[in-house]
């Protein structure tokens, strides 16, 4: 073990802390019903029971307006795939709000059960959420809600209901700093719980 460390000036902060969270697509729809998505690297889930799932979104972004227009947002998780990853770049382009970025990629979206932002298909797992509370500082939006419909493709779990890591590939942004760059790691360690001493 090492104690030495060093201090990071704030430039490296943001790189530092890679990576954030889970890489979402989030979709959500316009009041004329407009499906929209877009990518967010700090998607995050926030408690655990019951599930409430939180992000950031830049303040004019079609997500920041949909969101708060009709309070749905549907996360879509992607898999460390290429194809999936792709997506995500995608949906993270800017496109006019009328603009579908899946339509126009040639993604295919199914419904989903309780919302109406729909899924996209080819992510294996999504979390339909109501907004809970909005926070609006610096130029983004803090964005918590809770899950009320969750589904994912079959292989993903097992008998348990336990993720399968190696078929759902868990994929994390590196940050803004890293520019197009995903990570994933599927090492799993389980270790004694602790016990506090009396
Ligand atoms: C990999 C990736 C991660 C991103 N993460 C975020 C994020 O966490 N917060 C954010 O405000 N924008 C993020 N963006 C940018 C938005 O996806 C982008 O502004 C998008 O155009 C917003 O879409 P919309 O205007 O259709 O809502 C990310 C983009 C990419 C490609």
């Amino acid at each position: 073990m090492t104690t030495e460390k060093i201090n990071i000036g704030p430039e490296g902060w943001d790189r530092l802390f890679a990576p954030s969270s889970h890489i979402a697509v989030i979709t959500t729809v316009d009041t004329d019903g407009h499906t929209n998505a877009g990518s967010y690297g700090t998607c995050t889930r926030v408690n655990h029971d019951p599930v409430y799932v939180s992000f950031t979104c830049g303040v004019g972004t079609d997500t920041y307006n949909n969101v708060l227009a009709t309070g749905e947002y549907v996360v879509n998780l992607p898999s460390f795939t290429e194809e999936n990853l792709a997506t995500v770049l995608l949906a993270g382009t800017h496109f006019d709000p009328d603009v579908s970025e899946l339509e126009f990629g040639g993604i295919t979206t199914v419904p989903s059960t309780k919302l109406r932002p729909p899924r996209v298909a080819d992510f294996g797992r999504h979390f339909e959420c109501e907004v809970e509370w909005t926070h609006q500082w610096l130029n983004r939006l803090m964005v918590c809600g809770k899950a009320v419909a969750v589904s994912c493709n079959p292989e993903f779990v097992d008998a348990a209901g336990d993720l399968v890591w190696e078929k759902a590939k868990p994929a994390h942004y590196c940050g803004a700093p890293y520019h197009e760059s995903f990570v994933a790691a599927y090492e799993v360690m389980t270790l004694p719980a602790y016990v506090k001493p009396e």
